[in-house]
């Protein structure tokens, strides 16, 4: 079972990112870029609020949601019934009996963040020569000139949410610098009547999008276009 990043705030998760987020939104801009492809992997579904959008927008999609926490993922069962074919697997070692047209991460496994005027990676897969394999293991599952969509978020970015004068939702971020590398630590914290209820640590590497995008290269992912640097997309090489 791979390890679950999130099981300390699986109970908030949903309240909190949906007075944040407007995955409706997202959902119309992503559908967009889907154009006419059919097989579609979400690396990192959580609990299935973007894929439930989709889903009421383009119901004849084939959606195949991936997330290596059992407890976002039962909540996304729920959500989702049997319409999304969903799996309790680390991207790191993917392996699905099926090949896609597009896979895509929103906040999931990786995501870009804005730092300033520069472009990060915040991955949460940690080591570098894992953050490799992922990728790898996802070109590995895309069809030929099927593509990957990295989404920008703002997930380093500090939020507090009062929800009904008794419980608040809080995110809060720090970096970290550790041997010359990079992170993100994200403390996401719920309180009930000023008492805490729910906290949870997610620490994410930082990578600069050139070392990142070498490394999609060299699995045969070429960047095509990054939408003002909202929808980092990357297509796979078609064979000779
Ligand atoms: C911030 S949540 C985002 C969930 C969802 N994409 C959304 O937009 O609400 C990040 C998700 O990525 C999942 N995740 C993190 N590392 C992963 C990995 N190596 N393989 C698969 N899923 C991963 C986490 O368990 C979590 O559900």
């Amino acid at each position: 079972m791979p390890t679950d990043l999130y099981q300390g705030m699986s109970d908030f998760y949903n309240a909190f990112v949906q007075r944040n987020r407007d995955y409706k939104a997202i959902a119309t801009e992503l559908i967009d870029l889907f154009g006419d492809q059919q097989d579609i992997l979400d690396v990192g579904i959580g609990t299935g609020l973007l894929v439930e959008q989709i889903i009421q927008l383009r119901p004849e999609l084939q959606i195949t949601g991936v997330d290596t926490s059992a407890s976002l993922l039962e909540q996304a069962q729920q959500c989702l019934g049997t319409q999304v074919d969903l799996h309790c697997q680390d991207v790191v070692d993917l392996h699905l009996d099926k090949m896609f047209d597009l896979a895509y991460s929103r906040g999931g496994a990786w995501a870009f963040v804005n730092d300033g005027n520069t472009i990060l990676l915040a991955s949460h897969i940690l080591d570098l020569d894992a953050i490799q394999q992922s990728f790898e293991r996802v070109a590995a599952h895309l069809r030929d000139e099927g593509r990957l969509i990295i989404i920008s978020s703002n997930a380093n970015h500090g939020k507090r949410e009062e929800l009904d004068g008794e419980v608040t939702f809080e995110r809060t971020v720090s970096k970290d610098g550790i041997e010359g590398e990079q992170y993100l630590i994200l403390d996401y914290r719920c309180h009930r009547n000023g008492g805490l209820v729910g906290h949870q640590r997610v620490r994410m590497r930082l990578l600069d999008l050139d070392r990142v995008e070498e490394m999609l290269v060299a699995v045969g992912l070429g960047s095509i276009s990054d939408h003002h640097n909202k929808y980092h997309i990357y297509q796979k090489k078609g064979s000779e």
